[in-house]
């Protein structure tokens, strides 16, 4: 055990008066969800919108829905991305199709998409990594030209903004997860938006089929929200950062999650979520600004990002290890993403597809922490063993 400040690699705002709202959420019926979902449809510009327990939940309710409208059964996904994604499409009934990734930008490669995209894809699914955008003008073109649809995953990238249009709002759907290392939170939750009114009926029927989370269960749920905000202080954060059973940022592939709608707890906690998005972003963005000023990393976009996590690749697996050991025993906040590509998932690999792209992302990933709780010190120490790490990796080689 380690008793210093330690860094959380991922941390959304939440407050006292929000737990507060969660409380008052569990008694407050319908009416508080109805104003959430208006207030959501107003801020995204949206027709349709639908609350459940999570991004995964999201997903999965999306991909069963337009099996509805159409007989295809692949998805295509990208190599390197959250374990979740796959999942809720197996859960789904359907086949993951993977496609490499450009390391530069974390999208697909777009000449292996027009060769991935055959005539059983339902759908393609870019995920906004990071809140970059992936180029949504040429993968809607792809898909329009072969009748596939579009599926935004903004899991990682609530409130950004491509060509002044709302990420997640681009295709013909998209998701958020509310989940504890997103833009914001509401402990665990996720939002569908649409503006098909056909598909919107069809999640409309799976969304009234899920059942209500138990009074008992969001209880539960707002307890752990509450001990969460504890202990995601940099104070305390070693606490539940050196208790192994806790699994904290690793990533598992798990087909049986629990599907629910959201829960009134967490609507509570949705309450202030405008004021909670808009402050997350700024912070975000310009805690990135400074990294990027310092570690002069090429941006994917010219306008400055606000990053969920800051990527850096590092120039190979065994640099990248040596930096993360040193990160730990300081306690900055650095982590890990995936540990594989999608490929490595029994379920899900395709014995002769080849993802040199994803599997560099794998070797070479770190992301550095853009949360409310990095101190101007926290940066300044960031940048300085990172630097040096890769300076040092560069002259090696
Ligand atoms: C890219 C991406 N997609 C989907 C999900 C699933 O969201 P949730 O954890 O809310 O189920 C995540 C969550 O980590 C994610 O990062």
């Amino acid at each position: 055990m380690i008793f210093r400040r330690t860094l959380s690699p991922a941390a959304a705002p939440l407050t006292r008066k929000d737990l507060f709202n969660g409380l008052r959420g569990l008694v407050r019926g319908e009416c508080a969800r109805l104003e959430l979902e208006q207030d959501l449809r107003d801020y995204f510009g949206v027709k349709h919108v639908f609350c459940v327990n999570s991004g995964k939940t999201a997903l999965t309710l999306i991909l069963s829905a337009l099996q509805e409208l159409s007989p295809k059964k692949e998805v295509v996904l990208p190599a390197y991305t959250c374990f979740s994604v796959p999942s809720a499409v197996l859960r789904a009934g359907l086949r993951p199709r993977l496609c490499d990734v450009d390391e530069r930008t974390f999208d697909f490669k777009f000449e292996e998409l027009q060769r991935v995209i055959g005539p059983d894809t339902l759908c393609v699914v870019p995920c906004h990594l990071f809140g970059i955008p992936a180029d949504l003008g040429r993968i809607q073109m792809l898909c329009k030209a072969n009748s596939v649809m579009l599926v935004e995953d903004a899991a990682q990238a609530m409130g950004v903004t491509q060509d002044n249009r709302k990420l997640g709002t681009v295709g013909d759907v998209g998701f958020y997860s509310l989940g504890r290392g997103k833009m914001i939170t509401c402990g665990e939750g996720g939002v569908i938006v649409t503006n098909s009114d056909q598909l919107a009926q069809a999640l409309a029927r799976r969304h009234a089929d899920l059942p209500k989370p138990t009074f008992i269960h969001a209880v539960i749920d707002l307890l752990k929200t509450s001990l969460m905000l504890i202990l995601i202080r940099p104070s305390l954060f070693w606490i539940p950062a050196s208790i192994p059973f806790l699994k904290l940022g690793q990533t598992f592939f798990d087909q049986t999650f629990p599907m629910t709608r959201l829960s009134m707890a967490n609507v509570g906690l949705m309450r202030c979520w405008r004021e909670r998005l808009t402050q997350s972003l700024q912070g975000r963005r310009a805690n990135a600004k400074e990294y990027q000023q310092v570690l002069r990393s090429s941006e994917p976009t010219a306008q400055p990002l606000a990053y969920l996590r800051f990527p850096v690749l590092t120039v190979g697996r065994s640099g990248r290890d040596a930096l993360m050991a040193r990160a730990h025993q300081d306690g900055i906040g650095l982590s890990l993403m995936y540990p594989s590509t999608l490929n490595e998932i029994e379920e899900v690999r395709d014995v002769e597809g080849q993802y040199p792209g994803a599997q560099s992302i794998v070797d070479r990933l770190v992301t550095l922490p853009t949360h409310e709780h990095v101190s101007s010190l926290d940066k300044q120490v960031i940048c300085a063993l990172v630097t040096s790490h890769l300076m040092r990796q560069m002259a090696e080689v």
